[in-house]
This record gives C-alpha cells, sequence and structure tokens, in this order.
C-alpha cells in the first residue's frame, strides 16, 4: 500500500523529505516526486505549488505514474470557527471547492458540474486513524468541511461566506482539488491541515513562524499515522 503525501510549499513536505530513506526523485511537469520509505511504510512525496490546478496534476501523477492507493494532503489552513485555535488540526470529513460557482446558470454554489457534488467525502477509515493517533500524542483536532479555492483569505466578510455557505471549519487551496482527483478515480484520500491564521489578514509579523510550526505539526501527525502502521485503508 503506497501513500502519496502532498503539501504546496517547501516548509510543508521538509520534515517528510528529511525522513524519507531510499528516495528516489523523479520530476514530472515540474514537480519533484520522492519515492521510497518513509517510517516503515511506501510512498511518495511531493511539493505541488500553490492553488488546485498544481494540487490536481500532483495528485493525478501519483495516482498513474506511482501507483498510490491513497493520498494524504498536508499543510496549513486558515480557521473559519472559534472551536479551531491556532496550531490545531483540521481533520477533513469533506473537501468543497468555495470558488466552484455556476449558480447564474441554476446551480447550487460549490456543485462541481459533472459529477454533480459539491461535497467530497474523505475517508473515514483514514481519519479515524489520524485523530487516533492525534489523541494519543494529546494534540487537538477538529473533524469538518475544509474549502479549497484560489485565493488566500484574508477578508473576513469571504471568510464568512465560506464558513456559512459550506459550515466550513478551515480553508486552504489545494485539498479539494486533491479530493476531488481523487474521487474521480476511487482512491480515498485525507486532507490535514494545521491552522496558521485566522484568515481576516490580521496574521500580522508572525506568520512566517506560525506557518513553519503549523506545517510542522501536520507533518508530525503523518508521521504518527504512518508509523503506528494505522495506514491500512
Ligand atoms: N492557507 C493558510 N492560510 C490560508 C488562508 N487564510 N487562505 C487560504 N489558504 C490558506
Amino acid at each position: 500500500m503506497t501513500t502519496g503525501i502532498i503539501g504546496a510549499m517547501q516548509t510543508e513536505v521538509e520534515a517528510l523529505h528529511a525522513d524519507m530513506k531510499n528516495a528516489t526523485r523523479t520530476d514530472i511537469a515540474g514537480i519533484s516526486f520522492y519515492a521510497g520509505e518513509l517510517y516503515g511504510q511506501p510512498a511518495v512525496v511531493a511539493k505541488c505549488g500553490v492553488g488546485k490546478v498544481f494540487a490536481a496534476i500532483c495528485a493525478q501523477t501519483m495516482i498513474l505514474r506511482f501507483g498510490v492507493e491513497q493520498i494524504l494532503n498536508t499543510g496549513v489552513a486558515g480557521t473559519l470557527t472559534d472551536r479551531l485555535g491556532q496550531l490545531d488540526i483540521a481533520l477533513a470529513s469533506a473537501v468543497v471547492q468555495h470558488d466552484m460557482d455556476t449558480s447564474p446558470v441554476g446551480d447550487p454554489v460549490g456543485m462541481i458540474s459533472g459529477i454533480n457534488v459539491i461535497e467530497i467525502a474523505a475517508s473515514e477509515k483514514i481519519n479515524a486513524a489520524l485523530a487516533s493517533a492525534a489523541a494519543e500524542a494529546g494534540i487537538r483536532t477538529l473533524s469538518g468541511v475544509i474549502a479549497s479555492g484560489d485565493q488566500f483569505i484574508a477578508d473576513p466578510a469571504r471568510k464568512a461566506f465560506i464558513r456559512d455557505t459550506f459550515g466550513a471549519i478551515a480553508c486552504e487551496m489545494e485539498g479539494a482539488a486533491i479530493g476531488q482527483v481523487c474521487y474521480i478515480n476511487r482512491i480515498p484520500f485525507a486532507v490535514i491541515r494545521s491552522v496558521s491564521d485566522s484568515a481576516t489578514g490580521d496574521a500580522g509579523m508572525e506568520y512566517p513562524e506560525m506557518v513553519r510550526r503549523a506545517a510542522a505539526r501536520s507533518a508530525d501527525l503523518i508521521r504518527r499515522y504512518l508509523t503506528d502502521r494505522k495506514s491500512v485503508v
């Protein structure tokens, strides 16, 4: 069972890259894929770049070229709720694309034409294993909808729209694209995001430091999940 692990930015994958054994690098479509062993499990790790298109390219390539059988998306997110504090981890029960909108032709906001769904469910089995690995380590998690779009959310009105329209707990820029690729390929997936900011634009000077710490926390949960061999789907 090979696990694909995708982060958008270098900070989101660097700890995992450092811990890989016997890794070989293959460059495809401008993305470097590192295939090897991670915490005793076969894995492919890649930094995809920011946004839904890069994330989709990366996920599809992992499936077709590397035969991954599950995909984990790790990284940082903006929080949309008081129940999810700085550095807490959001586990996606489902993902939505908050910038998908064909409502002028009669569709619900967020509906993905063709597959005609708004929410794409993440793997309950992977989530259960992640939640128990987090609980054992005393890491706070909250399960709920994670919303993705090609926008860094830094405006309270947009934040409120995403929360109120989709009931989402966190926002980021890749998870739902990975979810869509996994859905159409029938591959289980999970989105693991540690909170780096409040999605209101008041992040301030400490933002880069929070990104670093949040990214490391998310990667640490993946380490615990793979190490505990809870990765069987
Ligand atoms: N990733 C981390 N914080 C984010 C935000 N506020 N909006 C979108 N993606 C993010």
